[in-house]
């Protein structure tokens, strides 16, 4: 179904806005490429219907692709990233994330598999904090804490989209309107999350964000990597540039220091592989069964930089994460069983994927010497995460 169009159509991009009703009614590819180059493929979005929620509301799935033939399959049920594929250091293009094929597997049971996690990502205290003077009640859905937003989070609705193009990226522009009250957070939040897929194999996602009344927020991304495609990530290297994390105590909420990483095995300030220290006699490693911590990234606040660095040795991918947010929380799949039957019919063991979830620290809103969660009216939030491929021989 694909074709090629002249190098004329670029410009004709900009009036997006009007062929689009149109093109979504054939359901539909979105060729955003002037002439392909022989064996490259010319940009593109394809919307194919991914099924429907409990409610009957139906659920999409956006094919973007670049001219390197990356591509990253997202839905606008939780923004969920689907599966992303990139190529190993032989050119052989191979899919990185952990998920499902169905919705319905999306529906049933999943970890927050690929997820876009709102409006507050990692836990806040007993699902409880004061604004203001007055005390807000969560759902505590990872006892005794809440989770992720709660039971029904970001992960969980199903978003506005809008098909994006800009110079040199193909996107995807989700859109959801939280009420004032939703999941027992205050404010009306208006959030708009921007997926691309750039020509140099980077999956970036831009949130902004207003509210009509003081909240907190705290959006991330919660894809399961495995650059090997298959396999735990034991072996994975990581680097972290970070000179402190945040220990949690038993329920994994901080204990509100800043701990050097220097001497523990958090310290990945050089690449480390995820196996060589998370077995030791630690008692933060002992609480979260491996690491699922806050790292405390050396740049300054605001400014967008390097968060994460993963390599692979066998397939020689390696993965930048960069974001203008303060933290990362790096978890090492500690809670995959063997319970989940994921893609192609492959069952996620303990430890075969890890996320980097850039982030403000977890609990803020119950520590006010962590960097801010609240946002007022008249305020926009603005955070940025991206996930750089590329290959090392
Ligand atoms: C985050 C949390 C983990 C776990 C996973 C999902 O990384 O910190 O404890 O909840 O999400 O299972």
């Amino acid at each position: 179904m694909e074709a090629e169009h002249s190098p004329g159509f670029l410009p004709a991009l900009r009036s997006w806005r009007f062929l689009l009703p149109g093109m979504l009614a054939l359901g539909a590819v979105w060729l955003a490429g002037c002439a392909s180059a022989p064996g490259h493929k010319a940009d593109a979005i394809i919307r194919q219907p991914f099924g429907q929620t409990k409610d009957g509301m139906p659920v999409d799935l956006y094919t973007l692709r670049n001219r390197n033939g990356a591509e990253a399959r997202i839905s606008n049920y939780g923004g969920i990233v689907v599966s992303l594929k990139v190529p190993d250091r032989y050119g052989a293009y191979g899919d990185v994330a952990l998920g499902y094929d169905n919705l319905a597997d999306y529906l049933k049971d999943s970890p927050y598999f690929g997820a876009l996690i709102g409006r507050y990502g990692n836990r806040i205290a007993k699902g409880k904090f004061t604004l203001d003077g007055h005390e807000y009640t969560l759902a505590t859905n990872n006892y005794p804490n809440a989770l992720h937003g709660g039971l029904k989070g970001f992960d969980k609705v199903v978003w506005d989209a809008k098909l994006l193009t800009r110079a040199g990226r193909v996107g995807l522009e989700l859109h959801y309107v939280s009420k004032d009250g939703e999941e027992g957070y205050p404010g009306t939040l208006s959030v708009t999350a921007i997926y691309s897929l750039t020509e140099d194999n980077a999956l970036e996602l831009e949130f902004t964000a207003t509210t009509d009344k003081d909240t907190v927020i705290n959006l991330t991304h919660h894809s399961y990597f495995n650059l090997a495609g298959k396999g735990d990530v034991l072996h994975h290297e990581v680097m972290i540039p970070a000179s402190c994390f945040t220990p949690v105590d038993s329920t994994l909420i901080p204990t509100g220091k800043l701990e050097p990483v220097e001497g523990t095995p958090f310290d990945f300030r050089q690449a480390t592989a995820i196996g060589a220290r998370i077995g030791q006699d630690n008692e933060q490693l002992k609480f979260a069964g491996g690491y699922d911590h806050n790292w405390v990234v050396d740049k300054p606040p605001g400014q967008l930089g390097l968060v994460a660095r993963v390599f692979e040795p066998g397939s020689g991918r390696v993965m930048e994460v960069l974001s203008t947010e303060p933290g990362v929380q790096f978890y090492s799949g500690n809670f995959l069983n063997g319970s989940n039957q994921g893609k192609g019919g492959r069952v996620y063991q303990f430890r075969d994927g890890l996320t980097m979830e850039p982030q403000h620290y977890p609990d803020s809103p119950n520590h006010p010497e962590f960097p801010s969660t609240v946002l007022k009216p008249g305020e926009v939030f603005h955070s940025t995460i991206i996930y750089r491929f590329s290959v090392r021989q």
